[in-house]
């Protein structure tokens, strides 16, 4: 198998979800706006992924970025996850499932491998199950045949990445959750990772945390810094060893995004806002 280009590890992660007919048009936006990295789904319910594809051909078409240093990340979803548009048949065993979803993936994407390839969610909230491991042997098989570099895991607990980790030889080098601040940040989750050198990748960074955005720590560095609260929110998630993901629709947003890498954080500022509501 030759060896594939390999687009670095991103810091930012452009999301692709919920943007319906405003998907190919957003992708390039992005793009233009200095993304190199994009985070999609095989999962029509919730994202677009031909419509990816089409952004990402019109950005190679005007010269913005080409597929080799680019990142590109999809998933793999199953059915309870899906509505009736599916990427595979739902009678097929869920190894073969992975094999049609990945396939239909690189047709949508028009590409012939991914640089990640993650699991949207373990079937069961309670643990790792039998029919997660063997979407996950399917998932290593995949890898292992050239269509994506690395392999990830999404929306998993604690419990799952332990039960996970006894289960197969083969560790995700991403685990992509919702970062909920009155949750530590994920800190359990968060902790495991950085103990594997297992890149964690946070998303609802801004949705899911409005009272960081709120509080006067945040405002108040902000305003000192003349950056605004989501930047110090995304400035404090890289510096906590995170790679956040924006789903932004606004131009000016994807810039600031982007820029808030470049602002350093006070470390006692880190330290406050790690514990700041939970
Ligand atoms: N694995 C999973 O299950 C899962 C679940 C959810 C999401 N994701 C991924 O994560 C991506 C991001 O989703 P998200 O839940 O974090 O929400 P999001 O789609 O990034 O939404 C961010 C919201 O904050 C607003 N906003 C305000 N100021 C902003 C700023 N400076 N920068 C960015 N946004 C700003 C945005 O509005 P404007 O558009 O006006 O900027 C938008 O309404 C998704 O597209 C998807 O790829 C994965």
């Amino acid at each position: 198998m030759p060896a594939k280009p390999s687009a670095p590890i991103p810091d930012f992660l452009y999301g692709t979800a919920w943007k319906e007919a405003r998907t190919p048009a957003l992708t390039t936006l992005a793009l233009r706006n200095g993304f190199r990295a994009i985070d999609t789904a095989n999962q029509r319910r919730h994202y677009f992924e031909a419509g990816v594809g089409e952004g990402l051909a019109e950005a190679y078409r005007e010269g913005v970025v080409t597929r080799a240093n680019l990142f590109l990340q999809t998933k793999f979803t199953y059915q309870p996850g899906q509505d009736h548009r599916l990427p595979y048949d739902p009678e097929a065993a869920l190894s073969a499932q992975v094999a049609q979803s990945m396939a239909s993936s690189l047709e949508h994407l028009g590409t012939d491998y991914v640089d990640s390839y993650v699991l949207h969610g373990p079937s069961s909230g309670y643990g790792w199950t039998d029919a997660d491991a063997e979407v996950w042997e399917a998932m290593t098989k995949e890898r292992d045949a050239g269509r994506t570099r690395l392999l990830g895991v999404s929306n998993v607990s604690l419990r799952h990445l332990e039960q996970m980790a006894t289960a197969h030889a083969d560790a995700p080098a991403f685990v992509q959750n919702r970062c909920y601040a009155r949750l530590g940040w994920d800190r359990a989750v968060r902790a495991f990772c950085r103990e594997r050198k297992i890149i964690y990748q946070g998303f609802s960074l801004l949705t899911a945390n409005a009272e960081v955005l709120d509080h006067p720590l945040v405002t108040t560095l902000a305003t000192r810094a003349g950056a605004t609260p989501a930047q110090i929110v995304f400035s404090f998630a890289h510096s906590v060893g995170m790679l956040p993901l924006t789903g932004t629709s606004d131009a000016t947003h994807m810039r600031q995004d982007l820029a808030s890498l470049d602002l350093t954080l006070p470390q006692d500022v880190i330290q406050a806002m790690e514990s700041l509501s939970g």
